[in-house]
C-alpha cells in the first residue's frame, strides 16, 4: 500500500474560476509555459479559429466556434504535477461548469482589477465554499487602471464572504504601475513590462529599507503610499494562516498581469505550496486516502456525441485513489459490473492521448457505451463503495418543451430522457395541471440549442421551446411537506423533478423570501441531491 505516494504527492489538481474576459486562458497560457508544455503563450488560446479547425465534437461547436466541452491541461513545473481544470464560460456555462469544481482540490480566482466580483464568479463560488475547497486569488490586469485595491478586498470580503490576505500589494495601476510589494520578504519587486508570450523578465527586488533605491524605482510619492497602505494592511487584513487557507476561509491575494506577464510565476510557486495534494473524499464507508487506497474514481461529466459518427459518449472520471493502469479491471458500482475500462484518454484541449497510466488527482475520459452516469463510482473488483453524490445544480433558465408530431411521443420521452441523464439539462413536471408538458431547466441557453439540435438530429424529434420567465429553482430540504398547503407567492410556480420530489420556481429573489415568510419551517436549497 501506499506505493504511489510519491507520483500522488506530486499531484495538484484545481480549478480556474473566473468571470467571461477577466483573464482566465491568458493566465493559463502563462502557466503552461512555465510548465514547458507550450513553447509560445498563445498556442492554447481556445477561441474562434483554432478550435474551429481541430475540433469535431459538436456541430454546434463548429458553427459557433466554441467549446461546449470542458478540458484537462496536464503539465509539470518545479516537481510538481498539475492538472488545470477547465472551466467553460460565456455562453458555454452550463451544469457542467459547476461540476468541473467536484473534481477540482482547489480554485484559483482571478478578478479583473477594473471589475472587481462578476456574476459568474459568484456562481462559481458558491459552488467551491459549497465544497470547501482552497480559493487562491489572483486580481489581474494591473497594468490597465484598476479599482482601489482596499475596496477590491473589500469587496472580495463582502460579497463572497471569506476573508482575504495579500500575499503581495500593488503600487499603483495602468499607466503608473510600478510593481508590487512583497509582505513576507518586504521587498518592492518592481513592474517589468516582459513580453507577452516570453519568461518573465528582469523585474528588480528592492528591499523596502533601501529608501534611495526604492524613490529611484517608484517615486517618492509612491514610497510614501507604500508605507502608509503597509502599516494599514498590517493592522487590518487577516493574519496568513494556512489551515484557514485549506479550509477555504481565507483566501492569499495576489496582484499581476497576467498578459505581461507579471507576477504570475511568484502566484504559481506560492500556489503550489500552499494548496493541497490530492485530499481523502468521502464514500459511504468513511474517507478513502488517495494513497493507502487501490483505484478508485468518479463520474463527474458525460460528453456526450464527440464524434457523431459513433455516437459515443465520454465519461470523464477524477481518479480518488491509487493508480490506474491501462486495461486493468475495474468495477463499475451502480451496474455491478466489472470491466476493463475503453480507451482511457487525458483529454488535453483539443487533442486526444490515450493513457497507459494514471494516478489519484488525475482526470481521464472513458468511452462510454451508455452505461455511465453522473456521480458514479469505479473501483477495484475487491471493493464495495461509493462515493458522495454530485449535487444537481440551479438551472437559471426554463422553457416550456413542446413536441411538434404527437405521434412521436415515444422517441421524444426518451431522447429527453437520456440527454437529461447526461447531466446537460433537468427536466421537471408541472404539478397538479394533469399535462404531459414537460419543463427544461438549464444553467446556460445554449444548452436549449443544444437540446433542440440532438432531438432533432439524434432523436428524429422536432420540438418548439416556450421560455418561462422563472429564474430560480428551489429545492424542498423538507420532508414532509405537502405542497399543496404551501403558499407562496402568485407567481411561483409548483413543479417535480422526474423522481416526484416537489421544487419551486421563482422569478425572482424577493418571491423565494417571501415564500420562506409565509412558510415558517420551510428549509429551501440551491443545490438538489442525486
Ligand atoms: P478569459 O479566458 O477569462 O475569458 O479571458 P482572456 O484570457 O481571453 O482575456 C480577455 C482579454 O483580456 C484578452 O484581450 C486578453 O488579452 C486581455 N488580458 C488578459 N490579461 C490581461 C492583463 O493582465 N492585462 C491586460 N491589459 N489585458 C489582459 P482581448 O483583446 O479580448 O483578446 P485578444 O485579442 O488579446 O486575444
Amino acid at each position: 500500500m501506499g506505493k504511489y505516494a510519491d507520483e500522488i504527492n506530486k499531484r495538484r489538481t484545481f480549478a480556474i474560476i473566473s468571470h467571461p474576459d477577466a483573464g482566465k486562458t491568458t493566465l493559463t497560457e502563462k502557466f503552461l509555459l512555465y510548465g514547458g508544455a507550450i513553447n509560445l503563450a498563445g498556442s492554447v488560446k481556445g477561441k474562434a479559429t483554432a478550435r474551429h479547425a481541430v475540433s469535431d465534437w459538436m456541430e454546434i461547436e463548429k458553427e459557433r466556434g466554441i467549446s461546449v466541452t470542458s478540458s484537462v491541461l496536464q503539465f509539470q513545473y518545479g516537481g510538481f504535477c498539475i492538472n488545470i481544470l477547465d472551466t467553460p464560460g460565456h455562453q458555454d456555462f452550463s451544469e457542467d461548469t459547476y461540476r468541473t469544481l467536484m473534481a477540482a482540490d482547489s480554485a484559483v480566482m482571478v478578478i479583473d482589477a477594473s471589475k472587481g466580483v462578476e456574476a459568474q464568479t459568484r456562481k462559481l463560488f458558491k459552488v467551491c465554499v459549497m465544497r470547501r475547497i482552497p480559493i487562491f486569488t489572483f486580481i489581474n490586469k494591473m497594468d490597465r487602471d484598476a479599482n482601489d485595491t482596499f475596496e477590491l478586498l473589500d469587496e472580495i470580503e463582502k460579497e463572497l464572504g471569506i476573508a482575504t490576505c495579500p500575499i503581495n500589494w500593488p503600487i499603483g495601476s495602468g499607466k503608473e504601475f510600478k510593481g508590487v510589494y512583497d509582505r513576507e520578504n518586504q521587498c518592492v519587486i518592481t513592474y517589468a513590462d516582459t513580453e507577452k508570450g516570453t519568461k518573465e523578465g528582469h523585474a528588480t527586488q528592492i528591499p523596502l529599507t533601501d529608501t534611495d533605491k526604492l524613490i529611484s524605482y517608484i517615486g517618492e510619492a509612491f514610497r510614501e503610499q507604500l508605507t502608509d497602505e503597509i502599516d494599514l494592511l498590517d493592522g487590518a487584513s487577516a493574519e496568513y494562516d494556512l489551515d484557514r487557507i485549506r479550509a477555504g476561509e481565507l483566501t492569499p491575494v495576489f496582484f499581476g498581469s497576467a498578459l505581461t506577464n507579471f507576477g504570475v510565476e511568484i502566484f504559481l510557486q506560492h500556489f503550489l505550496k500552499m494548496t493541497t495534494t490530492p485530499l481523502p473524499r468521502k464514500a459511504d464507508i468513511g474517507l478513502i486516502d488517495p494513497v493507502e487506497n487501490d483505484f478508485s474514481a468518479f463520474v463527474f461529466k458525460i460528453q456526450a456525441n464527440m464524434n457523431k459518427a459513433h455516437r459515443d459518449r465520454i465519461a470523464f472520471m477524477r481518479i480518488c485513489s491509487g493508480k490506474y493502469e491501462a486495461s486493468m479491471e475495474v468495477k463499475h458500482l451502480q451496474g455491478g459490473k466489472v470491466m476493463r475500462l475503453s480507451q482511457p484518454q487525458q483529454i488535453m484541449a483539443d487533442e486526444r492521448k490515450i493513457l497507459e497510466e494514471a494516478y489519484a488527482g488525475d482526470i481521464i475520459g472513458v468511452f462510454d457505451p451508455g452505461i455511465f452516469s453522473i456521480g458514479d463510482t469505479l473501483c477495484m473488483p475487491k471493493e464495495q463503495f461509493q462515493y458522495e453524490g454530485i449535487p444537481t445544480f440551479a438551472p437559471e433558465h426554463f422553457a416550456r418543451v413542446r413536441q411538434l408530431d404527437t405521434m412521436k411521443r415515444k422517441q421524444f420521452v426518451k431522447g429527453i430522457t437520456q440527454i437529461a441523464q447526461e447531466g446537460a439539462i433537468q427536466i421537471f413536471q408541472e404539478c397538479n395541471t394533469g399535462m404531459e408538458e414537460i419543463i427544461v431547466g438549464v444553467v446556460g441557453v445554449l444548452q436549449f440549442d443544444v437540446l433542440k439540435y440532438r432531438l432533432e438530429n439524434e432523436y428524429n424529434v422536432e420540438i418548439r421551446l416556450e421560455n418561462l420567465p422563472y429564474e430560480h429553482i428551489r429545492w424542498i430540504e423538507n420532508k414532509d411537506i405537502s405542497l399543496d398547503t404551501l403558499t407562496g407567492t402568485s407567481d411561483m410556480k409548483k413543479i417535480k423533478d422526474l423522481k416526484g420530489n416537489p421544487l419551486l420556481l421563482f422569478v425572482n429573489q424577493w418571491s423565494i423570501k417571501m415564500t420562506e415568510d409565509r412558510n415558517p419551517g420551510l428549509i429551501l436549497s440551491e443545490f438538489g441531491r442525486n
